[in-house]
């Protein structure tokens, strides 16, 4: 049986004994060797697979605290602004709590998996005429009207318990790792994680971000974010660390994302990986020890894959026939 996060932690988060645990399994997710990645950087490269989360993405994390703080507080209901994985957490979770919840998409821009994840929990979707920044504005808009608490990384419960993923990697390490790798959307995870390693209380790794170059048109739609809301905590991670963000094309980020398929057989999805591409393009010290971590699930944006790799050919249904093709 997993722990669910608000009992593994209990002592490390913000709830009492009067919050409910509202919990999918999240947490706890597989931290797994990359061998093909490490021979190619010369360092000891790890995965912390998030994809492993109940919903497919890290976002279960902070939104088992979130929606449990939500109903102990006595929200009527909850909303995000999302440009996907948020809003298949947020809906899985409030069903979870029996409280309704609004998501608001950027029109056109969310991968199908996970539109199909909010529509099945029930949620209320709506899609803004406009960018992730803009349904972002009108969720913080409602918020403060009173109708709809926010679960967006805004709300300070979100960050809480996605630093845990910190807690879990000092850990299994024994330590902080010398690099952590991940993507750069509006950087609340960075900012997460951050506090994660300084609560844990053995220094910060040195950040290392992958951030689309594009950030308003990249195929990586789950980081097609115009503004960083987290940057004052990412800078201020970077600041302790010595990290950076590094730019990146979409060629490079998918590349990247082909290779965690192809060499390490691990299938996230495109925005997943530019960790790992921004790894590729700085590479670690000789033997670092270094963790990517993979956000969401390769199942959430199977027309990512449609638009990379060619379709199944048809076969007779003949050993020859299959032999044939195949030679
Ligand atoms: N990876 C995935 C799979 C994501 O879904 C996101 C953000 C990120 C990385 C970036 O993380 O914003 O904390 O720097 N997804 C949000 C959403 C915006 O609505 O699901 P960040």
């Amino acid at each position: 049986m997993t722990v669910p996060l608000l009992e593994r932690f209990r002592e490390r988060l913000p709830i009492s004994s009067a919050t409910p645990v509202v919990t999918l399994g999240e947490g706890s997710t597989p931290l797994v060797r990359a061998p093909r990645l490490s021979a190619r950087l010369g360092a000891e490269v790890w995965l912390k697979w998030e994809g492993a989360n109940p919903t497919g993405s890290f976002k279960d994390r902070g939104m088992t605290v979130a929606v449990a703080k939500a109903l102990e507080d006595g929200a009527a209901a909850v909303v995000c602004a999302s440009t996907g994985n948020t809003s298949a957490s947020a809906a899985a979770y409030a069903a979870r709590a029996g409280l309704p919840a609004l998501v608001l998409l950027p029109a056109g821009a969310v991968a199908l998996g996970k539109v199909a994840q909010a529509r099945a929990a029930g949620a209320v979707l709506l899609q803004v005429e406009g960018s992730f920044d803009d349904a972002l504005g009108a969720a913080r808009e409602l918020d403060a009207r009173g109708t709809h608490a926010l679960v967006n990384s805004l709300n300070p419960y979100r960050l809480e318990g996605q630093k845990t993923a910190a807690f879990e990697l000092v850990e299994e390490l024994g330590g902080p790792p010398d690099v952590l790798a991940l993507p750069y959307g509006g950087g609340g995870n960075t900012a997460a994680y951050a506090r994660g390693f300084r609560e844990a209380g053995e220094g910060l790794p040195r950040f290392l971000l992958g951030e689309a170059a594009d950030r308003s048109g990249t195929a990586a739609s789950a980081i097609r974010i115009g503004t960083p809301v987290h940057r004052e905590a990412v800078d201020a991670a970077f600041a302790e660390s010595g990290g950076s963000a590094i730019e990146l094309p979409d060629e490079e980020i998918l590349a990247a994302w082909k290779l965690l398929a192809a060499e390490e057989g691990l299938f996230a999805e495109p925005s997943s990986a530019a960790g790992v591409a921004a790894l590729l393009r700085s590479p670690p010290p000789a033997g670092a020890r270094v963790v990517c971590v993979v956000t969401g699930h390769g199942l959430k944006d199977p027309e990512a894959v449609d638009r990379a790799f060619p379709p199944p050919r048809s076969v007779a249904p003949g050993p020859d026939a299959i032999a044939a093709a195949v030679a």
